[in-house]
């Protein structure tokens, strides 16, 4: 494991770079700014390395991630909370509204803008854990929790990123990652010819451009949303579908099959290009796809140019506004119970 500087976030504190690497040629960088994940590099199908997630050139770039959440620990709670409130033991607690009258990602202070702490490296599990304590009613949520991420670098060319929280009130705990993909390269350009796979029957239909589902289950068969034999992104997402002009495409929450707690297939995408193959694996019962819509000319790694579609998010999750919802399984912690939630990526490589 090597660790690097990245730069200073305040007056007394830096943050550093963390890159782990594997026997085949993969290397992975995190860093304790945000727990986000910042650089994958992959040997694609003639050797030469990609790096595969979009992301900022500098510190700088990280420190006001509020927009495109490039590689972000998104937390307590990912996605959308209805009207910026819940209700929880009886109580109402209120968020800051951050995309119109709804709260988007916990609001403006993140957790993909805190200096977390590298609490442990293990060498010999090419693992780093990363500890952040979230105090009594940080952004609006209650209970003091304890949240700990670690990234884990396998010999089997797995991302293995596993989220452990603790809090001594009963509260909301739902955090993803929000890394964009793309299996060409950052600097690829257009993501709409990947193969995508998702393995989801059904999906959360939102009610409009507010992207808040509706709490109905509905069935993907028959509909631009069926990716479950596999499809380019790019052969139904602009057709005249009524959820997917709402959300300008892909944006919506996939029912995974399976169990909540136990580690289910999730997604599978491939770049015929690179020839690299990208899994998704999970014990949460959803999973955000979002096709890179509102990306617009954002400049980052290298001076490259990200623009609309040009990387793509498969976020792990509690289903959206599930806090509200009472049809969906509850994002919810007790007081003292430790919860444990496991997301892998995994990468084959054609050689
Ligand atoms: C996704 C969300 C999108 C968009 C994006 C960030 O998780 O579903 O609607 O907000 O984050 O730009």
């Amino acid at each position: 494991m090597k660790k690097t500087y990245f730069g200073k976030v305040n007056e007394n504190k830096s943050a550093y770079l963390y890159t782990l690497s594997n026997r085949n040629g993969i290397e992975m960088t995190v860093s304790d700014f945000g727990a986000v994940l910042t650089r994958l590099l992959v040997p694609d199908i003639q050797g030469r390395k990609r790096d595969i997630v979009l992301g900022y050139e500098s510190l700088a770039g990280y420190q006001k991630n509020t927009d495109t959440y490039f590689g972000s620990t998104v937390g307590r709670n990912a996605n959308r909370i209805a009207g910026a409130r819940f209700e929880l033991d009886g109580r109402m607690y209120r968020m800051p509204a951050n995309e119109g009258e709804n709260n988007l990602h916990s609001g403006p202070s993140g957790y993909q803008l805190r200096l977390w702490e590298a609490e442990k490296t293990e060498e010999e599990k090419n693992t780093i854990t990363f500890l952040l304590h979230s105090p009594d009613g940080d952004q609006g949520f209650p209970g003091k929790l304890d949240l700990r991420v670690a990234y884990t670098l396998t010999e089997e060319n797995e991302i293995r990123i596993t989220y452990e929280g603790c809090s001594d009130a009963d509260t909301v705990f739902n955090p993803t990652n929000h890394s964009y993909f793309n299996l060409g390269g950052h600097d690829f350009g257009s993501i709409l010819s990947h193969e995508l796979t998702l393995f989801a029957d059904r999906y959360t239909p939102v009610t409009d451009s507010a992207s808040i589902p509706t709490g109905e289950l509905a069935q993907v068969a028959g509909t631009p949303m069926d990716f479950r034999k596999g499809k380019p992104i790019g052969q139904e997402i602009d057709s005249d579908f009524e959820q997917l002009r709402f959300t300008g495409g892909y944006d919506h929450n996939f029912v995974l099959c399976g169990e909540t707690g136990k580690m289910k297939k999730a997604a599978r995408v491939s770049c015929k290009e690179s020839g690299i193959t990208l899994e998704v694996e999970t014990d949460l019962p959803g999973i955000q796809f979002y096709a890179g819509n509102f990306l617009k000319d954002e400049t980052g790694k290298c001076g490259v140019v990200y623009r609309k579609r040009n990387g793509f998010c498969l976020e792990t999750q509690y289903f959206p506004n599930a806090i509200n919802e009472p049809a969906f399984a509850s994002p919810v912690i007790k007081a003292g119970e430790k919860r444990e939630t496991q997301t892998i990526y995994r990468i084959y490589r054609k050689e």
